[in-house]
């Protein structure tokens, strides 16, 4: 379902209900709440947005377990970091205890090893056999101008895994490594939620949503949940070519 906002504020708030109203339900039906943050910029200001009294009093935190679905190959506390952002706009200001954040330990220092560790966590977090993978109650997502989404980036060879929970894929156009959940993953979710704001995000917007199928050109289309909720939330800047 696509839903359009007339600005961030409108957007940020339906978006901060809506991850309550999924957060009280896990935690009231299985006791936890399980969610994977998106990095980037956009939703900076949702997170803030979670921490103020309105919302960050509606929710026991010490039941919910914060994952991410992509990480850069950086140290946690460099600049580009998702979980340094995490920490600086939700983390911190919420009081989430260490061991109900799983973070990609990239302090090791090979990125294939810094997925199987977190693949490794992610399994026995989620008490997984072999190929099964972890439904997270909500996972977050941005997506890039060029059709990207996590770390999955176009004609990345990420895009095809099917039997890994998390892996570590190079993008050429980065000149890097980057770390990232795999569609399996994403989409054994019961919930996904893309939330794209500014006129930058029009044309791809409308290429991801109405144009054809073309997922390896636009790996946000391959987001198709197997049995969950897939929600689009959008600014009006953004959604100017979808009407
Ligand atoms: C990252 C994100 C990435 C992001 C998009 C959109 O690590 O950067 O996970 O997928 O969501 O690049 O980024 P903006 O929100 O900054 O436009």
């Amino acid at each position: 379902m696509i839903k359009i906002f007339p600005d961030a504020q409108s957007l940020n708030q339906f978006a901060a209900e809506t991850f309550i109203e999924i957060a009280a339900e896990a935690i009231k039906e299985r006791g936890k709440f399980t969610v994977a943050l998106a990095g980037g910029s956009t939703p900076k200001s949702l997170y803030q947005l979670i921490t103020t009294a309105e919302f960050r009093s509606q929710i026991d935190w010490s039941k919910v377990f914060f994952f991410f679905g992509d990480e850069r190959n950086v140290l946690p506390d460099a600049e580009e970091s998702n979980l340094r952002m995490a920490r600086e706009n939700l983390l911190k200001s919420l009081q989430i205890a260490e061991d109900q954040i799983f973070r990609w330990q990239t302090e090791l220092e090979d990125a294939d090893k810094i997925a199987a560790d977190y693949e490794k966590k992610i399994k026995t977090f989620f008490n997984l056999k072999e190929y099964e993978f972890p439904r997270f109650d909500l996972i977050l997502l941005g997506i890039g101008d060029d059709g990207h989404t996590a770390s999955l980036f176009p004609f990345t060879e990420a895009l095809g895994e099917t039997k890994k929970v998390a892996v570590a894929n190079r993008v050429e156009k980065l000149c890097a490594m980057r770390l990232t959940f795999t569609f399996a993953t994403i989409n054994n979710a019961s919930n996904v939620i893309f939330l794209a704001r500014g006129a930058a995000k029009g044309d791809v917007l409308r290429e991801v949503l109405r144009g054809d199928a073309q997922p390896e050109k636009y790996p946000a289309q391959k987001v198709k949940l197997k049995n969950g909720r897939l929600l689009w939330l959008i600014d009006e800047k953004a959604a100017n070519n979808l009407k």
